[in-house]
Formats: C-alpha cells, structure tokens, sequence
C-alpha cells in the first residue's frame, strides 16, 4: 500500500532528479520542485513530519556528547528519523536507508551526513593551513575532491565549510576556518560552498555544504570553546556575518546553529539571529539545523527551564532540524498542541528537509550514493592524492629565511631530522580528519629517506609532544652535530587542536621549546618546520632559528609537500590568513583594529601600548616570505575623486627582484579616514595572485566600487559615507605603499 503512495505522488508530477540548487532554482524548476515536495507532505502523519527534522548519530562515531541513545532502527522504520550522521561506507549508508525507504510507512530517504572538513579518505591541510594559499581555485577543487570521496561512500551533506571568523588562537577551533578576516573568509566559503555543492545536486560527485556556527562562535572569550560571546551589532554585521552571507549568496544548502550564548541569547534560540536576519532579510531558503544537541543545552545555559521550552526557543527562532537533542520528537506535537507552533511553522520546515531530498535525488535512486565498487575505485585516487599534495605546499608558509638556508641543496650529504612530528603519521591529519587514516600519510621522515636515501637522514625524536621528557635530548643533539642541515620538526600533535580543544597558553608545547633552542645554538644551517592547529608564540626560537617553515596540519601527502618545498622544487608562496602575536598578552591581535585616540609604541609615555612588549605581532596577517622577493612600485589611482558612478582603478607595478620564479599574493586594503563609527586602520578589499618570473614585472589592477568603501554606520544602516580614503597595496597588511583618495 505505502509503495503506491509514494510512487502515486511521484508518477503524477513526473519525478526527475532535480538539476537545481537551493538558491540558483530556475523558477520553472522552483515550482516542480515545490509541486514535488507538497505532493509528499500531504501524505504525511503529524509524526511523520516532526521524524523529518530529527537527526540521530550512529553509534560507530559520536562527534558529540552521548544523548539518549533510542532504537535507533526502530526509529527509523517508525518515520522519526529525517538524517542520521556518523554512518560511513556505501555499504553502511545502504542497510540504513534500505530501512528507510523500504520498512517506514512513507518510505522517505534519508540524508547522511558527515564532518568532512579537509578531506573525506584524502586528507589535505586543516581549512587554516588551506586558507594561508589564498588559493581560491585550489580551495574549491580541495573541496571538490572532498566531496567526490564522500558522495562516493554514502554521505549527502558535509557539515563544512566553518565559516566562523576567529581573532583568538587560544580556541581550538581555529584550525577549521579561515582566520580572522572576513573578506579573506567570504571568498573561501564561496569557494567551499561551491566546491561541495557544485551546480547540480543530483550529480554522484556533489554533496549538500553547511555553513557553520551561525554565529559568532569564534569570538568566545577567553578562546574558551562553547563559551559566552558579546558582539555588538556592528561586529556582528561587520566582522562574524559577512562570510554567513556570502555562503548564503553561494547557495549553501545548509546553515548549522551554534552552541554559543551570543549576548544573552544562545544563538540557536536566536530569533534575531535565524529567523530575522538569516531567514527574512536575506531570504534565505535552505535548511538550518541545530548543532550537536543545541537545542535541549539551553536549558543549561539558563535560558529554558526544559525542552519544552529550549524547543519553543529553537523552533520559533527559525532551527528546522534537531540534531541529537531529540528534542523536537518529543516537544513539537505539545508546542503545536498549545499554540506555540503552528502547522503551517511545522510544514514550512519539513518542505525545507524535503526540497533537499528532491535536489540530491533520492527520491529517485536512495541508492545512488552506496556503491561499494565505486566507493573502492574513487577513494584515495592518485588525481586526489597529488591535489592534496599541492594543496599542502600552497598552504605552507615561510616565516624566516635568514641565510637563505632554504632551498636546501638535495645533494646535501647528511640531514639530522630532530622532533616528535617528523614521522607522526596521525598529526599530520589533525582533528576533523573524516575517515583518513595515518597509515596512508606519507610522514616527512618517511619522504626525506625516499629523496635522499635512508644512510643520509640522521633521525632523533629527541622529544614528545607534550610531556616533560628531555631524556631525548642527548641523542638529538648528537644526530644534529654529525650533519650538515638540521630539519627540526616540532609543533602541536594533531588533536591539540579543533573542537573543545583550547589551549591557554599557545607556545611550542612540552619542552620542544627548549629543544629547539639547543639545536639552534649548534649554529648550523637549521630550519624549524613547525606543524600547528593554530598561530604559536615563536618569539624565543624566531630569535635564534634562521629559517622557519609553518607547515599547519599538512594532511596525507604531508612530507613529499614539504619536500618540495625544503629542496626548492616549490618555492613557498602562503600568507598568513591569521595575525601571529608577539606575546599571549596581546591576544586578541589582528590587523584591522581601530586606530583609537592614542596609539602609540612602547616607549610612548600616554599612548596606547604594553610596557613590557610591543604593540605590534609577531608575524602579521597576510605576512609569507618567498625564495625570492618582489618589489612594489608605480601605485596609482584613475581618479583622485571618486565620484562611485564608475569604479576606481587602481594599478601597481609588482616585479620579481629575485633569482628564482616565485608567486606573490598581492594585497589591497583601504582605510576609511572618517566615518560616523571609528574605522579599521585597514581592510582586506582584494587580492591577486600572480606567478613572476626572476626580473619580470607585471602590472596588477584593482578596482573598487562604492559598494566595497560601505559598511555599517552609526545607525547600523549599510553604505559608503563621502569622505578621505588610503588605498594600501602590498605583501602583507603591514609592508605596503599607499595612496590617497576621496569618495564625493
Ligand atoms: C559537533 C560540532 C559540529 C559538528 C557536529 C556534528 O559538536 O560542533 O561542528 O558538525 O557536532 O559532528
């Protein structure tokens, strides 16, 4: 009986899977699809609707604490299931969605979904290390690859990209985003959003993206996770929200509700937040789900007094979907029963999970996602694998290069390799490493013997990560005197960064520190390749190491990456996309901080500064050396008046003085003198990235609308006030030339 329900509704509107994505729908799609979706929620129970936004886990990986654990088969076949995460494996997706679609009355698919942050069974660099590429085109392929892997092995929807900006390396989740801008982190969530989705869901290698954690989760005080965040509308719309709306505008397909009390009110009870801003003003028409159990801890935060209530907060606030709360199982038929939902609120959501079905086309094939031979064939294929490698060298980023240690001479006859990260497998996966394994990393020790031959690498732990273990040392610093090169891999293990992983303080951890410090005193040619989840504090070992190589949470193909890059196959081109400070007292640091009515230096008596530290970071945000170096000149303007009928022009001369090619991430920021709000004394506005030759010029051009001088004012009202602007132009927020306009 229920087989002819569903093949009825989906005979009479002559099903097709869906070539449509969630924002760019054709309106004649639109509607077929809306026709589509109504045509199965008519047929549907109270029960089985409220089942549609019910996420449960499988058992095999909790990424989250153990909510009631039901039955969960049973709550399948009885309709109270929408999506499940944490079922992995074509094999595994198809006995779970077999129970869907062939034992419950409406027989209605599942989605599967799964964290595939930086890489499903192919793991490349943590989202942080990816973004220090700045590699648009490389980011989206990344993602790409992602996505190939994971649709190949049951999964419809990555909880990816983090789209959260992020100004305090103390919290662990640093490491799944994209630092602390927002111009930088709205290009890569469209570039993520776009690598996942593709143009048509329906298509075997694309799976749903989620935007996440809507919002301001990165800006938890302290860099403690979870833990409270205080905005103000105007950061909120200037510095959290911007890369929301531009995965929104990408067509994500998903928003994902965060964990975070943002000022008084947790953001998944946010009505403002979801249903005011995400849903109204930007119309937004995917789904929103909850995070992991969400719903029912705002009851802990203090804002519901049960469920019931944390339920009310959650659905009326605009969550459609409840992931491992069980939350709206249980409270919706009471809330809809006492008028605190309608029916209407109910069906509205339920068509928002559906349409989504409909898009990637289960209705048609709930199969087509669990191939085992395909499964076999596309995960770990040598196209990804050198994808990932690539992604690795463009992520690393040279911070010091002092007599030119680097490129090393691949006929160098003798390289101690000292540190714990030199052939830790698992680390070079990191946190969020989806279903990669450490068996198929390619360690930096392991390529090293490859490259050189096994008699000329010296290796010596010499010390852990994390403990206070120095026995080591005395081995180590044997290795290092009887080579030519020290290779000194040390950093963070892989799982000190990522979710509930703050670190309060965020130096080299352990006594690698004071390893490092000996091995520098032997005054070879020595560089650091640090490996991290987040920015450290260098300043000891920057003052004695002449060459430092940050080389992040590289992935699979982490030591031919690295590789490349110590022998000069690749000449280093990454920026950082995060401000390194110079002491954990300046946190929180970034570059585009206001200018306030005192700055100053250290030595300035009734100026803004530290006594015992100066103001300035360590590294600054877009700072990356090269194996060569590029000359700015010629910055110029098409107008001194900018009038915003037409766009600016802005030119600049970049050469490569240099003996080697290399690429240069050229980057433009303005400065808005005065507004009616204090202004950043710089923003990201662009940038460029181009290859040069040794002695090439080339001639970049920027342009820049009235669209980019807006932001929000005194009133919160979004636009471009008349006024004096600085256009800087340079290799790093700090290292620029600049030029002077004004917008009439
Ligand atoms: C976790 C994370 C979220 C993740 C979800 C599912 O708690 O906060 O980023 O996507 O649960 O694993």
């Amino acid at each position: 009986m229920n087989k002819i329900i569903i093949l009825a509704a989906l005979s009479i509107l002559g099903i097709t899977a869906c070539k449509t994505t969630v924002r760019q729908a054709p309106d004649n799609a639109e509607k077929n699809l809306n026709k589509r979706v109504d045509s199965v929620l008519v047929l549907m129970t109270l029960e089985e609707k409220i089942g549609q936004l019910n996420q449960f886990s499988g058992d095999g990986e909790l990424t989250g604490p153990v909510a009631l654990r039901p039955d969960l088969l049973k709550s399948i076949r009885d309709g109270k299931v929408g999506s499940m995460l944490n079922i992995n494996g074509a094999e595994y997706t198809r006995k779970i969605q077999k129970i869907a679609v062939e034992q419950s009355r409406m027989k209605i698919p599942l989605i599967f979904g799964y964290d595939v942050i930086h890489g499903y069974k192919t793991i490349f660099p943590i989202p942080l290390g990816e973004s220090a590429s700045w590699d648009i085109e490389g980011v989206e392929k990344a993602a790409r690859v992602a996505a190939t892997e994971a649709a190949a092995a049951g999964q419809h929807w990555t909880f990816a990209p983090m789209v959260d900006i992020a100004r305090d390396p103390r919290w662990g989740r640093v490491m799944e985003g994209s630092g602390e801008d927002p111009y930088l982190g709205s290009r890569l969530a469209e570039a993520r959003v776009r690598g996942f989705q593709g143009t048509d869901l329906s298509d075997k290698t694309t799976i749903l993206a989620c935007a996440k954690h809507y919002a301001g989760y990165g800006n938890a005080q302290a860099g403690r996770d979870y833990y409270t965040t205080d905005i103000s509308e105007n950061s909120l719309r200037e510095i959290y929200l911007p890369p929301f709306k531009a995965a929104a505008e990408a067509g994500v397909a998903t928003f994902m509700s965060a964990f975070n009390d943002l000022n008084g009110i947790p953001a998944t009870g946010n009505k403002y937040l979801i249903h005011d801003i995400l849903k109204t003003e930007w119309a937004y028409k995917g789904m929103v789900v909850s995070d992991w159990g969400s719903i029912s801890e705002m009851i802990i935060h203090g804002i519901a007094g049960n469920n019931y209530e944390a339920g009310d907060l959650a659905f009326n606030a605009g969550v459609d979907m409840d992931m491992e709360g069980s939350v709206y199982l249980t409270e919706l038929p009471n809330l809809l029963k006492n008028s605190k939902i309608t029916t209407a609120q109910i069906d509205e959501s339920v068509r928002r999970v559906l349409r989504l079905k409909f898009m990637l086309g289960l209705f048609d094939d709930p199969y087509r996602y669990c191939n085992t031979d395909y499964e076999k064939k596309t995960l770990l294929k040598p196209e990804f694998l050198n994808a990932a490698r690539d992604a690795a060298r463009k992520s690393f980023v040279l911070l010091k290069n002092d007599k030119q240690v680097l490129p090393l001479n691949p006929a160098v006859k003798s390289v101690a390799l000292i540190g714990p990260a030199a052939d830790a497998a698992n680390d070079m996966i990191g946190n969020w490493s989806g279903r990669g394994e450490g068996k198929d990393v390619i360690t930096l020790k392991k390529e090293l013997e490859t490259r050189l031959g096994a008699g000329k690498v010296i290796y010596a732990r010499g010390a852990g990560f994390n403990d206070g273990e120095k026995s080591g040392f005395a081995a180590a610093l044997a290795a290092a005197r009887r080579a030519d090169v020290i290779i000194a891999a040390f950093g963070e293990a892989g799982m000190m960064s990522g979710e509930s992983m703050s670190r309060a303080d965020i130096g080299i951890p352990g006594v690698q520190e004071e390893l490092i410090l000996e091995l520098a005193k032997l005054g070879k040619p020595m560089v650091l390749v640090l490996f991290n989840g987040r920015p450290l504090i260098l300043t000891k070992v920057n003052a004695t190491v002449p060459a430092i190589l940050d080389a992040w949470i590289p992935g699979t193909m982490a030591g031919p990456a690295l590789c490349d890059v110590l022998f000069g196959d690749y000449n280093p081109s990454g920026k950082l996309p995060i401000t390194f400070p110079y002491a954990l007292g300046q946190i929180p640091i970034f570059y585009d901080h206001k200018n306030s009515g005192r700055p100053g230096s250290q030595d300035q008596k009734y100026k803004s500064r530290y006594l015992d530290i100066p103001n300035d970071p360590l590294y600054p945000f877009g700072y990356g050396l090269s194996y060569t170096q590029f000359a700015y000149n010629n910055l110029n303007l098409n107008a001194s008046i900018f009038t915003g009928d037409k766009p600016l022009e802005i030119r600049v001369d970049v050469k490569n003085t240099g003996l080697v090619a290399g690429t240069e991430t050229v980057q433009l920021y303005i400065r808005d003198l005065v507004g009616s709000v204090t202004r950043p004394v710089k923003e990201l506005k662009g940038f460029k990235k181009l290859i040069l030759k040794a002695g090439e010029v080339q001639t970049i051009s920027f342009t820049v609308t009235k669209e980019d001088l807006s932001f929000y004012n005194r009133n919160n009202i979004w636009g471009a006030e008349p006024g004096k602007f600085t256009v800087f132009v340079g290799t790093n927020s700090q290292n620029t030339i600049e030029a002077g306009f004004e917008l009439k």
